[in-house]
């Protein structure tokens, strides 16, 4: 009978070292003990401004643990995840600084049975995101492994989705704080001393060189970052201003079929998932614990389109304006007992799509 070792835990945390992560901040502080894999949050790493409910820090944790599974299962093994009471108390950590070791949020067991999954590490290291121009691609829903049976993916026509997008960026733009965080992750040209290791890169984000150029300063010298911010902020409340007051386009008739890339969103459906008080107090109306585990389902769904050969593009913004999420959930028709957490296209990639950092890549 073979046994997990010490190593076979530090190569699967190597692995999931690829999960993604919003702004990919790489919220995680891990730590491999002799039985136990455990898990902290860098408060550093948290988006204070652009994620106050905590979803999108839940949501790659999630990410994070399905690909530790992922790797275990390439090793014949299982994981066991026990939430710990501090991931019901994220609002008490610090705004900044590192992470406290003592408060581990999640603890991972291996176990000797083989967690049942159609990926790789290698479809972990594979997966992209890509925000380029997508081009259309059969329903990712068709095949897709079976999601829980409280979490469900919706489709949102582009039409719809273009206007909600533009929304949610002004929202981003118009929001000083969340543009500063923002500005903050970005790492636009290669001399930025974080390039290699987190954060949003020129080439993740497909600028043309020119304009990386020109914006890079904007991110680093304070005077200019200052006055970008202020001119953003301007422009987006006056295209907020604008899409308010416009309806969303018409929606397709029944049966009509939907145009350009497939736009899902993951939604979840409260009742039943509730632990009562956790629920009622966590800001989502969801308790941490299911978020993370939407946030596994989320990779997994992800992971598919990466093995169908298509690449997904996330779009927070859309849930993260409370403008765009009020039309996206007219639009879906959704209950108040469901909670959108995360819009994403997919479609198939236009050009080939750069490799995202990690802070694990300088470590090898
Ligand atoms: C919960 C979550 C939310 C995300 N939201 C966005 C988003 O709104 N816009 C975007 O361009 N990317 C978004 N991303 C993608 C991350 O920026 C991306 O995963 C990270 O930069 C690493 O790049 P990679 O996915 O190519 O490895 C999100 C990822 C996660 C896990």
């Amino acid at each position: 009978m073979s046994s997990t070792h010490d190593h076979d835990l530090h190569a699967w945390v190597r692995t999931a070292g690829r999960a993604p992560s919003a702004h990919n901040t790489q919220p995680w502080s891990v730590r491999v003990l002799d039985d136990r894999i455990e898990v902290a949050v860098v408060p550093d790493r948290v988006l204070a401004a652009g994620d106050p409910s905590f979803r999108d820090l839940l949501l790659s944790l999630g990410a994070w643990v399905e690909c530790v599974a992922v790797a275990a299962a390439a090793d014949g093994r299982g994981v066991t995840v026990e939430p710990t009471p501090h991931l019901d108390r994220l609002e008490d950590l610090p705004v900044r600084g590192p992470a406290d070791p003592a408060a581990p949020v999640l603890v991972l067991r291996p176990h000797a049975t083989a967690y049942a999954t159609p990926f790789s590490p290698r479809d972990v290291d594979e997966r992209r995101t890509d925000r380029g121009r997508l081009d259309p691609a059969p329903d990712l829903r068709a095949d897709l492994p079976a999601l829980p049976p409280w979490l469900v993916l919706l489709q949102v026509d582009d039409p719809a989705m273009r206007h909600l997008v533009r929304l949610g960026t002004a929202w981003t733009a118009s929001r000083r704080a969340v543009a500063a965080e923002l500005v903050r992750w970005l790492r636009l040209s290669p001399t930025h001393p974080r390039y290699a290791r987190d954060g949003m890169t020129d080439r993740m984000l497909r600028l043309p060189p020119v304009v990386a150029r020109v914006a890079a300063p904007l991110t680093r010298r304070p005077a200019l970052h200052d006055a970008a911010l202020t001119v953003a902020g301007w422009a987006g409340r006056a295209v907020e201003a604008v899409l308010r007051s416009r309806p969303l386009p018409p929606a397709p008739g029944p049966g009509e079929p939907l145009e350009g890339p497939q736009h899902l969103v993951l939604v979840a459906r409260t009742p039943g998932v509730l632990g009562a008080t956790e629920a009622l107090d966590a800001r989502l109306g969801l308790p941490p614990a299911d978020v993370v585990e939407a946030g596994r389902a989320l990779q997994r769904t992800w992971l598919h389109a990466g093995r169908a050969g298509l690449a997904v593009a996330p779009h927070s913004e859309v849930v993260d304006s409370p403008h765009a999420v009020a039309g996206l959930r007219r639009r879906l028709g959704l209950r108040r007992s469901q909670v959108a957490l995360a819009v994403f296209s997919v479609g198939r990639s236009t050009a080939p799509v750069p490799r995202s950092p990690r802070l694990a890549d300088r470590t090898g």
